[in-house]
């Protein structure tokens, strides 16, 4: 077995965590701050998240920006950057799911930028000299931006969603509020517990390198989404169902569970072309992909996944074959549970192009992809054609 991997773990973010800790957040903040408070589309100003920051924030020099939509949009954020630059923003504090915050990262990099901004989503973003501080209050968990140095945009005219990464990017602080989480959609609680499981597996699912803490933390956290998920379809106002999914959404991306082992993010990558093409949510993406990218990759993940098979969902008879089979089985009925698409028939996408979605994979460079490198175009092909 390969050792563990060398590591540096610096995750600077300071979480205030809990019931009513919006209004803790002034004191990050230096008063003679310009802040700007972007948002999405309304949903933060419907359940008093929006409200909660303008009380927190008296006495500030406050402008807002909203608008910034799902799988968040260069153009809208090009838009944000240049009043900001006008107002001569130097604070931004982000109120909502991962495309709020990310998008806002973004434009914490933009904003001090002389290039132009698109050269910024180059190199996965390792160019990125300079960001203005970012504060988040996450009103959906899932994509684990509040504590990460990640930002994935969308160019729609260019066909593209690109992730960057850059420790410039970690917000200064975030703000999680388990009530603030009551009124998400049962669509978009299913995405956070998908996006959370996956984040986790990707980090996971690979090959063992005798990383025990790494292994028991990840399982710690598939447990709890398995267990805590569906409380959240049933019981949205359940406080610590909330509060418990929404900190194994944080801890399940912020550098923790990934230090020191190996990780995949194929599914990831693969998922951000089916969001270009057919505007799928990030998590249906994965939902879909993951079922099918196990099964054909079980031999290379095969000690993983029958850990995996045992330590999560208890499957311990049966040949190695089987076990692994039932363990993929179980891991798509888990998604099905939370509402999601294991199929691409159960998407509203009547057609989908295999060959133009490995055009596209091939055209960005994602030629190699894996924890082993592995992962060839043709080996994707059979990902999607087993996504039919
Ligand atoms: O726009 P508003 O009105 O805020 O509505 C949003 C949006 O329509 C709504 N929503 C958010 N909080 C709500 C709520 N509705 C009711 N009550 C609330 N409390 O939910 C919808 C989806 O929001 P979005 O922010 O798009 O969802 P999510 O948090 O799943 O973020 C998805 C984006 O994150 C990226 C994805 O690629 C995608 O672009 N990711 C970012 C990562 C990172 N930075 O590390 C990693 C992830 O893998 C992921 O790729
Ligand atoms: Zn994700």
């Amino acid at each position: 077995m390969k050792p563990m991997l060398n590591f540096i773990f610096h995750n600077p973010t300071k979480v205030f965590f809990g019931r009513d800790t919006i209004r803790q957040m002034a004191g990050e903040i230096p008063k003679d701050s310009r802040v700007m408070i972007t948002f999405g589309g309304g949903s933060a100003r419907q359940n008093g998240a929006l409200d909660e920051v303008q009380t927190a924030l008296q006495g500030y020099d406050v402008t807002w920006f909203g608008g910034i939509e799902p799988n968040p949009e260069y153009e809208t954020l090009l838009k944000g950057t240049g009043i900001a630059r006008e107002k001569n923003i130097n604070y931004l504090v982000a109120v909502g799911g991962g495309s709020v915050i990310d998008g806002t990262k973004f434009m914490a990099a933009a904003i001090p930028f002389s290039g132009a901004p698109f050269l910024l989503l180059d190199n996965k973003g390792s160019d990125i000299r300079r960001a203005l501080p970012v504060g988040a209050v996450v009103t959906l968990p899932a994509s684990g931006s509040e504590m990460n140095s990640r930002a994935i945009i969308s160019r729609r005219n260019f066909m593209v969603k690109r992730a960057i990464m850059n420790s410039s990017l970690f917000p200064r602080f975030a703000v999680l509020d388990p009530t603030k989480t009551y009124t998400l959609p049962a669509r978009q609680t299913g995405n956070g517990v998908v996006d959370t499981f996956v984040h986790v597996l990707e980090q996971y699912m690979t090959y063992p390198v005798g990383g025990a803490v790494q292994d028991r933390l990840a399982e710690g956290l598939l447990h709890v989404l398995i267990e805590e998920g569906p409380k959240a379809l049933t019981h949205p106002e359940n406080y610590d169902v909330r509060a418990n999914l929404m900190w194994a959404a944080t801890l399940g991306l912020n550098g923790l569970i990934g230090a020191g082992v190996p990780q995949d993010w194929t599914a990831h990558r693969i998922g951000y072309e089916l969001t270009v093409l057919y505007g799928l949510d990030h998590a249906c993406t994965l939902s879909v992909l993951v079922p099918a990218m196990l099964q054909v990759r079980a031999q290379g993940k095969r000690h993983k996944l029958l850990q995996y098979a045992e330590r999560i969902w208890h499957v311990v008879s049966g040949s190695e074959e089987e076990r692994m089979e039932e363990a993929i089985h179980k891991t798509r009925i888990f998604f099905g549970s939370m509402g999601l698409p294991t199929r691409f028939s159960d998407c509203d996408v009547p057609n989908v192009d295999i060959d133009r979605i490995i055009r596209m994979l091939e055209e960005h460079g994602m030629v190699n992809l894996g924890e082993n490198n592995d992962v060839t175009l043709e080996m994707m092909r059979k990902i999607l054609e087993l996504c039919l």
